[in-house]
């Protein structure tokens, strides 16, 4: 396992960089900022060894593009919360309205944009884990939560991410990673020709441009959001049905058929580099986003990355699970351990 330097936070905190390789050559890159995935690199049909994750050099870059979140681990809450407010206990606490009149990824300065402490390095078990303290209220969020999130490159080309937390009060607590995966590689151009399949038969409708669920849960059958089968991820992706046209694409939570236990949530392949990538959770969604929103700008070794050039799985609760009564929120008591892995494999086809 190497153990780099990855730039600065500009507060005077250095970033460092982690790099795992397994017995097949494949490579986990993580940094310390924003406990992140930097790149995954596996060794494609032809033998060319392709980075398959969107990311950056350095820390600055990251800090730089913070609302992309590239590879990062996010929280306290994934994806968005109306009104940038949440109940807890009786007690209203008010979060960053950071997209629009909600709150998105906990805000604009999160665990997603600090360095991380190294809390252990297991050689062995080629794993890092890193853990951060997020205060009472730091992100308007109530209780002072330890958070630690372990990386494992296993032997059969998969990045297994543990997370957990703990919280010294009632809280909420979801925790997502949020990789844009690209099978062709990470300067491979836009992901629409890549095939997907959703293990989800429903999806969470969004309200007009809120980008918040209304609560409905809407079989995927018949729609433009059946991912059932295998199915090019730009087949339908320009289709006029509303709801594409509020997210200017996918932008979409999934209801998954498993919950509770680690199970897929998706494959994805792309013909051209044959990598097929499988993922797992134990959340009870998964959050398709398509890049819609990613202008064009340079990422890793001066790679051109724009409009739709990744897909992203982010397992998590439902958005705004918090405020909707028609979704279960993830409430977590005091005292009590959040935990959930979140698995993404590699395998050629
Ligand atoms: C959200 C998108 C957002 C992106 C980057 C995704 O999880 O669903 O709406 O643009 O993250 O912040």
């Amino acid at each position: 396992m190497l153990r780099e330097s990855f730039g600065t936070d500009g507060r005077g905190n250095e970033a460092e960089a982690f790099i795992l390789t397994n017995a097949n050559g494949t490579q986990l890159k993580v940094t310390t900022l924003g406990a992140a995935i930097v790149s995954f690199i596996f060794k494609d049909k032809d033998g060319i060894m392709r980075d398959i994750v969107l990311g950056y050099d350095r820390a600055e870059a990251y800090l730089e593009q913070k609302g992309y979140y590239f590879g990062a681990t996010v929280g306290r809450y994934a994806n968005r919360i109306s009104n940038a407010r949440i109940t807890i206990n009786g007690v209203e606490y008010a979060l960053e309205a950071n997209s629009e009149t909600n709150n998105l990824h906990s805000g604009s300065n999160g665990v997603s944009h600090k360095v991380w402490d190294v809390a252990r390095v297991d050689e062995a078990g080629n794993s890092v884990t890193m853990q951060i303290t997020s205060k009472d209220l730091e992100q308007g969020f109530p209780g002072n939560m330890q958070i630690k999130v372990t990386f494992t490159l296993t032997e059969d080309d998969a990045v297994k991410i543990d997370y957990e937390a703990v919280s010294d009060k009632d809280t909420v607590a979801n925790f997502t990673n949020h990789s844009y995966f690209n099978l062709a590689g990470h300067d491979g151009g836009a992901v629409g020709g890549q095939r997907l399949k959703l293990y989800a038969d429903a999806f969470t409708p969004l309200a007009p441009t809120l980008s918040i669920p209304t609560g409905e849960i809407r079989p995927v059958a018949g729609t433009p959001f059946d991912f059932t089968d295998f199915k090019e991820i730009g087949k339908e992706i320009n289709d006029s049905c509303d709801q594409l046209v509020y997210a200017k694409g996918y932008d979409h939570n999934f209801v998954l058929k498993n919950h509770g236990e680690l199970g897929l949530m998706a494959e994805a392949v792309c013909e051209d580099t044959g990598i097929h990538l499988y993922a797992y959770t134990d959340r009870p969604g998964v959050q398709l986003y398509t890049g819609n929103f990613i202008e064009e700008h340079e990422g890793k070794g001066g790679a051109r990355y724009g409009e739709r050039h990744g897909f992203c799985l982010e397992a998590q609760w439902f958005p705004d699970a918090v405020n909707n009564p028609a979704f279960e929120a993830p409430l977590l008591a005091a005292g009590e351990v959040y935990a959930s892995t979140t698995v993404y494999r590699l395998k050629l086809d």
